[in-house]
């Protein structure tokens, strides 16, 4: 969230308002406070990519894969280490993910060789129908003012996502594993760049709520680069769930002061926001969902991911798929490809995946899952591309029938609203499991509102579900319902060969995490790139009409080849921050992390060799 003066329209009185509408770069720096209790972890170094054994975590903070490092060491699994990394993750990157969020977990069992899945996305109130985010004229509703609002907050998942991970995989409890959380919000963290833009991005709405304004800008402005941002509210929160489980949240004191924020947010004097509609029940009515993992070959290797509410696994399925198909028309293997004719290639993919993905996958019955993962969809798909030329924009949907004989199309489909949030780590252990887990609380900040009292941040999700049908007379699969699930881009990916991991990754990114994450797959499996250089490397998301580049390819010779062929380049800063684990034998992996994007993630192993 990199505009704040799009939420100003909320404020209805001059005086929040004034006192932080000032550019981020105007705002005054205090000194930092270093009194209280040392924080956590402050002097660990950023590594990007580590090798070694006794167990792999990446992450996007060293705090964080330290965590998890340490549950490792304690002979924790995947999963136990999972859990505690994201409950640190969350303590130390609260605008990213956290207990008033949702997410997908994604794990690998060693010894019956089978990826799983949970499904702990966030989830819609009961009264929720296809208008709800329509004015009464018929038109949607401003994003902006739905984002910051009750509105866009589902019933958070997140919380009972780690309680089923611990119990179907894990072998420590919830009070355990949730312990290092509750210290780093009670002692603090070190704020970095990175943590204080992203406060000063959103200071404007987070001073809309006082709960917030309270934790996020303590005396007005957010807490300077080198000071510690302390959260005890949130310390109590960790407690509250290590103590009493869950049902602290899904039926207890946390869960109907969460449903009292939603439905009545308590804002700053002069400020109204839209009031939310989730009730008791629909927080008592939530479940964790396990479904099958979306599954593909190519090219000797077995990729497992999310199926729906997710379109992260069908849609970097598909991606990997069309490529294959190119090879075959083309008689080129990727791997042959230069630069910019692989980046053709991988946009070309990636913007009919999309063209799919948004006309057929949703939280709705019947989404052909397997027909658009199989290489028969995508040879159809692939008979509309040319290895010189872009295909003009947007692309259309094809028809997963199971029926492939002609080079079917479809309608069209405007571009749904995609930003960029969530997080992604990546474990294994000495067993043999891995996990991948990504996880939101949808835009930096979530919708701005933290539950009073426990220092949360709740999720904006449901701004995920599209607030009215892309096309006239195309059924819209992501419209909002009664207990929907907004479809989400995430996609923790599993990659196997020979029934065994090969390589783990996953990304935050909004809708850019299926490019990113088809990226980081293809750069290792198709490229032959080593896993730090798949994270790494300057990336492209094609996304059926929005096609966004990194400086290094934007203002480069590889951007030039790119719009000669008729590729429409936008710029953008940064795509994605991905963690992976390359499996390098049953007992040693190359853990990867972001070396610079959002100031760099960190890999570690917990024998270094
Ligand atoms: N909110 C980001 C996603 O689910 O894709």
């Amino acid at each position: 969230m990199r505009t704040p003066a799009t939420v100003l329209a909320l404020v209805t009185a001059g005086g929040v308002a004034a006192a932080l509408a000032l550019p981020a770069s105007a705002a005054p720096q205090a000194p930092p406070d270093r009194t209280g209790p040392p924080p956590v972890g402050h002097e660990l170094p950023k590594v990007p990519v580590m090798t070694g054994g006794g167990g792999a975590v990446a992450s996007v903070d060293p705090v964080a894969s330290q965590v998890g490092i340490d549950v490792l060491r304690r002979g924790g699994n995947a999963a136990d280490a999972a859990v505690a990394t994201a409950a640190a993750v969350a303590a130390v990157e609260p605008y990213s993910s956290g207990i008033g969020g949702g997410g997908f977990f994604v794990h690998y069992d060693a010894r019956s060789k089978k990826v799983t899945t949970i499904d702990g996305r966030e989830t819609a109130p009961a009264t929720f129908h296809e208008k709800v985010f329509l004015r009464s004229d018929g038109t949607p509703m401003d994003f902006n003012t739905v984002v910051n609002s009750g509105l866009s907050v589902g019933v958070p998942g997140t919380p009972a996502t780690w309680e089923a991970a611990l119990r179907s995989h894990g072998t420590m409890s919830l009070n355990r594993v949730l312990k290092p959380a509750e210290e780093i919000a009670r002692k603090g963290f070190v704020v970095d760049e990175t943590f204080h833009q992203d406060t000063l991005d959103n200071a404007t709405r987070f001073a809309l709520f006082p709960a917030t304004a309270a934790i996020y800008l303590p005396g007005g402005s957010p807490v300077p680069v080198g000071g510690i941002q302390r959260n005890p509210d949130l310390a109590k929160a960790y407690r509250e769930l290590r103590t009493h489980g869950t049902k602290a949240l899904y039926t207890g004191r946390m869960g109907r002061d969460l449903v009292k924020e939603v439905r009545n947010p308590s804002t700053a004097p002069g400020v109204t926001v839209p009031k939310g509609q989730l009730t008791t029940a629909d927080v008592a009515a939530y479940t964790v969902r396990r479904k099958a993992p979306t599954h593909s070959e190519h090219k000797g290797f077995d990729v497992y991911g999310m199926d729906t509410p997710s379109s992260g696994g069908i849609a970097v399925s598909q991606i990997l798929n069309l490529l294959e198909s190119f090879e075959q028309r083309t008689g080129r293997t990727v791997k042959e490809l230069s630069e910019a004719e692989y980046l053709h290639w991988f946009s070309e993919a990636s913007a009919m995946a999309f063209a799919d993905r948004n006309r057929w996958v949703g939280d709705v019955p019947g989404v052909p899952t397997r027909e658009l993962t199989s290489q028969a969809f995508a040879d159809e798909r692939a008979c509309l591309f040319d290895p010189n030329r872009a295909q003009l924009r947007p692309i259309p949907f094809g028809s997963p029938d199971g029926s492939y004989a002609a080079c079917s199309r479809g309608g069209t489909t405007r571009l749904p609203h995609d930003g960029q949030s969530t997080t992604s780590l990546t474990v294994a252990d000495r067993w043999g499991d891995v996990v991948t887990y990504t996880l939101t609380i949808e835009q930096y900040g979530g919708s701005g509102i933290v539950v009073p009292g426990w220092g949360f941040l709740l999720n904006n999700e449901l701004t995920d579900f599209n607030f009215a049908p892309l096309a006239p007379g195309v059924p819209d699969p992501n419209l909002p319902g009664p207990g929907k699930r907004p479809r989400s881009s995430m996609a923790p990916s599993i990659v196997l060969k020979g029934g065994k991991p090969y390589l783990t990754a996953g990304s935050p990114g909004g809708a850019t995490i299926i490019t990113t994450v088809a990226q980081v797959v293809a750069g290792v499996v198709d490229r032959g790139l080593p896993v730090g250089d798949a994270v790494a490397v300057p990336r492209l998301s094609s996304r059926n009409g929005t096609e966004e580049a990194e400086d290094a390819i934007f203002t480069t010779a590889i951007g030039a080849e790119l719009r000669a062929k008729g590729h429409v380049l936008r710029q953008r800063p940064v795509i994605g921050n991905a963690t992976a684990i390359r499996s390098l034998s049953p007992s040693r992996w190359t853990a990867a992390a972001e070396p610079v994007r959002r100031g760099g993630g960190s890999a570690m192993v917990v024998h270094p060799r």
